[in-house]
């Protein structure tokens, strides 16, 4: 007997080039018609609101540029284009501030870039700034991108006086060979320095970014990086595959192509990690991320209160994101609204009294029910459909042929469909990104993306 489904290649699928899901309608769908005044007009809607709002802060500059970076971002040696950049970010959140009144905010993210490199008065004065204009929770989360190279013990003890309490630290690889080959030198001992120098400040909630799929990347070579990192114990980690989209990043085109891991290779790097993080005592949470079992985020996984955002996985529960900064997204529960990504177009906005929003997405129709289809699928790999749909007032809709075009899937028994529960079974997690891909309205309406593994 014929199979009823052509039987569907994982391999085939894994490579699919989806995106990232860490917003829906994705970035390439936003448009100019949302403008600072329709963004202004959402942050006055939020500030009606008791519930406590999420900020994120941009600082677009790095002493060097590594050449895998996919980041919005640029080289600054010198302090002076920082401080310059700080009082415009001061003048933002000045905008931002008297819209949104006296809200909560229960957690600070700083991303870049680099944000350590900014000088620590300059920080100081950021945050005096929001502490004049907003509370903050007691049970308030400052966490910090760091690059370890530039993390010394007198700048780890400044940013815990800041109340900085988590950071995130970009390891990538400890590989000699691939560190060479994305222009990212940094051994063991400057890790573990930076290590001691957080703990040290009292900084404990470290994550460490590692990632697969880079230059010379090898299974060896993960395998060695690995069980270093994981003797070092942070409490989260994240597991990348590098991206390579040279048509967006020119200085990837530094990287030669023949060196890059191919798919095949790509897959085993990402399993044997995770087998890896796994067999040293961190959960699998969501498509990329791990932790110590006791970790917040991981507690959230198992209860289902995980959220993805712009930063990847959080147990945040804010529903309004508000990004200051050049290129930094906000959304609110109206939809999504983004910075100019220039530089100077961001600060002439700023100077002439507006909001810097260049363009943005308001949800329509079922965008907000599709997005929080598709952020349960990334956060807990199942979804019960109709019971969501009934959430967002959608009585009766059972999204019958995206079921349909699920069924290979479901005959090749990777995922299962069960009166509308919809399940990725363990061991094809992998495929998280192409499932979350069937709900996405606006797939192949324009938008290139990196591949699903
Ligand atoms: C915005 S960077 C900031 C961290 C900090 N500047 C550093 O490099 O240490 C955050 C993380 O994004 C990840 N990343 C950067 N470029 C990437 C790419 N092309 N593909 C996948 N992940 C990438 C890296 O794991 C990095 O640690
Ligand atoms: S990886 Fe980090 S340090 Fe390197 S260029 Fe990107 S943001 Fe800057």
């Amino acid at each position: 007997m014929n199979a009823p489904f052509p039987a569907p290649s994982l391999d085939a699928l894994t490579r699919r080039m989806v995106p990232r899901y860490t917003s829906y309608p994705t970035a390439p769908h936003f448009s100019d018609q949302v403008t600072g005044e329709t963004y202004g007009a959402w942050l006055e809607a939020v500030a009606q609101s008791d519930a406590p709002i999420s900020l994120y802060i941009h600082v677009p500059y790095c002493r060097s540029i590594c050449t895998y970076c996919g980041c919005t971002t640029r080289a600054a040696r010198r302090d002076e284009p920082l401080i310059a950049y700080a009082a415009t970010l001061r003048r933002e959140i000045a905008l931002v501030a008297a819209r949104l009144g006296h809200v909560a905010v229960s957690h600070i993210h700083w991303g870049g870039g680099t944000p350590n490199i900014l000088p620590a008065g300059t920080m100081e004065a950021i945050l005096a700034d929001l502490a004049g204009y907003f509370r903050f929770t007691d049970d308030f989360e400052h966490a910090m991108e760091l690059d370890p190279r530039h993390v010394t013990a007198e700048g780890a003890k400044a940013l815990a006086a800041l109340g900085v309490n988590r950071a995130s630290l970009g390891i990538q690889t400890l590989d000699p060979a691939v560190q060479e080959a994305i222009a990212r030198v940094q051994p063991l001992d400057v890790v573990e320095a930076s290590f001691s120098a957080l703990r040290e400040a009292g900084i404990t909630a470290i994550n460490a970014d590692l990632m697969y799929g880079l230059p010379l990347q090898t299974e060896a070579s993960i395998a060695e990086t690995a069980e270093a990192m994981l003797r070092l114990r942070p409490a989260r980690f994240a597991s990348f595959g590098y991206a390579h989209v040279p048509w967006m990043k020119r200085h990837q085109t530094l990287i030669d192509e023949a060196t890059l891991p191919n798919g095949d290779a790509r897959l085993r790097q990402a399993a044997l990690m995770r087998d890896l993080l796994e067999a040293g005592g961190y959960q699998e949470i969501g498509i990329d991320h791990f932790a110590l079992p006791d970790d917040p985020l991981a507690a959230a996984a198992r209860e289902g209160r995980l959220r993805r955002n712009f930063q990847g996985y959080t147990d945040d529960e804010a529903v309004t994101l508000v990004g200051v900064g050049a290129s930094s997204i906000g959304r609110t529960p109206a939809g999504y609204a983004q910075n100019a990504a220039d530089e100077h177009g961001w600060r002439r906005a700023i100077e002439a009294g507006n909001l810097p929003i260049t363009r943005g997405k308001a949800f329509e129709g079922d965008d907000a029910l599709r997005a929080a289809i598709i952020e349960r699928l990334l956060c807990d790999f199942a979804v019960d459909l109709p019971a969501l749909a009934e959430r967002h007032g959608a009585v009766g809709e059972t999204f019958a042929a995206e079921q349909a075009s699920l069924a290979p899937l479901v005959a090749a028994g990777w995922v299962s469909l069960d009166g509308g529960r919809l399940e990725i079974r363990a061991h094809h997690h992998a495929l998280a990104r192409v499932v979350a891909a069937e709900f996405d309205a606006y797939l192949g309406r324009g938008g290139r993306h990196s591949v699903a593994v």
